[in-house]
């Protein structure tokens, strides 16, 4: 029996609380222009004080049953990606099984950074091919404001918070129109470890730490290895770029998205771009994007989806999705 991995919803969640880069440029050396020009970043949104990633991830997740449809008790596999969890131990995922009334199957949190959402969306769709799971939630939810240097401007101005989900669900026979996830393919190459990380954790500070990144550098690597990966994910389905309907990128900076547009010839409107108005949302950024494309009607069943992120480790991915 094959088993392929349909996307049956999305959901997505963002803080109320919306932060400008003029706002930022009052109380740092930056400016709305340094910002823009170098990141395509005008805004981003910033968890209330007491709002959990659990919080956003929840949130994200119920409207992902809601457009399928579904309740949790539905769900037999549920996976957070993210790099923020509300406590070390337990896992993000076991708070939101809790509060979304799934009582069957396993939850589990997957800490790959930006790449988190496409590393979760592999996992989730080996068990949903390998038949030990039917209906997989995956939801990428940060509140990275809690990890940054606010005095920082190489850093505190890229991220802000958000959650996004997409819900799979285990076909047992061929799907018109060849619907599901095609492929996904992860890589990760732990030599750039220090390149972009957080300077605490249980084992060294017991602290939390904040973020520092080698920004050239991860932007150089970025273009390289997304570059790679897209072309294998491509490759490996007999695909060309022709083919892509829509490019969801990982959104980290305006300028990685255009260069992997223009290194795929597509036309600047088939790339959904979110980092204008949600920042750099690590593990949420792709999936926020994806139901942001849903819901206004951009990205319509049958169509083909690439994305792609990379992120610390450092860890890169992409994958294809036949929607
Ligand atoms: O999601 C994970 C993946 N993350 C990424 O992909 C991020 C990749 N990297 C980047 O997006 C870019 O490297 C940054 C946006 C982080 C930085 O842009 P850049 O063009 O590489 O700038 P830079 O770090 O080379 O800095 C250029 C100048 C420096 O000043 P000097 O030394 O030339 O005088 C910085 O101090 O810009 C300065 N600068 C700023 N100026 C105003 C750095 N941050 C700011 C700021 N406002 N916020």
């Amino acid at each position: 029996m094959r088993y392929r991995s349909i996307v049956a919803g999305c959901g997505s969640y963002l803080p109320e609380r919306i932060v400008t880069n003029d706002e930022l440029a009052q109380r740092l050396d930056t400016s709305d222009e340094w910002i823009v020009q170098r990141t395509g970043i005008r805004q981003r949104h910033v968890a209330a004080s007491g709002e959990l990633c659990s919080d956003l991830a929840r949130r994200a997740a119920q409207g992902a049953l809601a457009s399928a449809g579904m309740t949790g008790r539905d769900l037999d596999l549920l996976i957070v990606a993210t790099t923020t969890p509300d406590n070390t131990f337990p896992a993000t995922a076991a708070k939101v099984q809790g509060q979304l009334g799934m009582i069957q199957g396993c939850a589990f949190d997957i800490q790959a950074v930006c790449s988190g959402f496409i590393y979760g969306l592999a996992v989730a769709d080996n068990f949903l091919k390998t038949g030990q799971a039917r209906s997989a939630m995956v939801i990428g939810a940060e509140t990275f404001s809690r990890i940054l240097d606010w005095s920082d401007r190489g850093t505190c101005v890229l991220f802000g918070d958000g959650a996004g989900a997409v819900l799979l669900q285990a076909s047992t026979k061929a799907e018109p129109g060849d619907r599901g996830i095609l492929s996904t393919h992860l890589h990760s190459d732990g030599r750039d470890y220090e390149m972009l990380m957080v300077d605490g954790g249980p084992s060294s500070t017991q602290t939390t730490g904040v973020v520092h990144m080698d920004g050239r550098e991860v932007f150089r690597n970025a273009v390289n290895r997304l570059a790679e990966v897209v072309d294998e994910a491509l490759t490996a389905n007999h695909l060309t770029a022709a083919d892509v309907d829509w490019l969801v990128p990982h959104q980290a900076n305006r300028r990685i998205i255009d260069s992997m547009g223009r290194k795929l010839g597509l036309d600047p409107s088939k790339v959904v771009v979110t980092i204008d108005h949600h920042a750099n949302t690590s593990a949420a950024s792709v999936p926020l994007a994806l139901a942001e494309a849903v819901g206004d009607g951009r990205i319509k069943p049958g169509q083909l989806v690439l994305m792609e992120a990379m992120g610390g480790g450092l860890t890169w991915g992409a994958g294809l999705v036949r929607w």
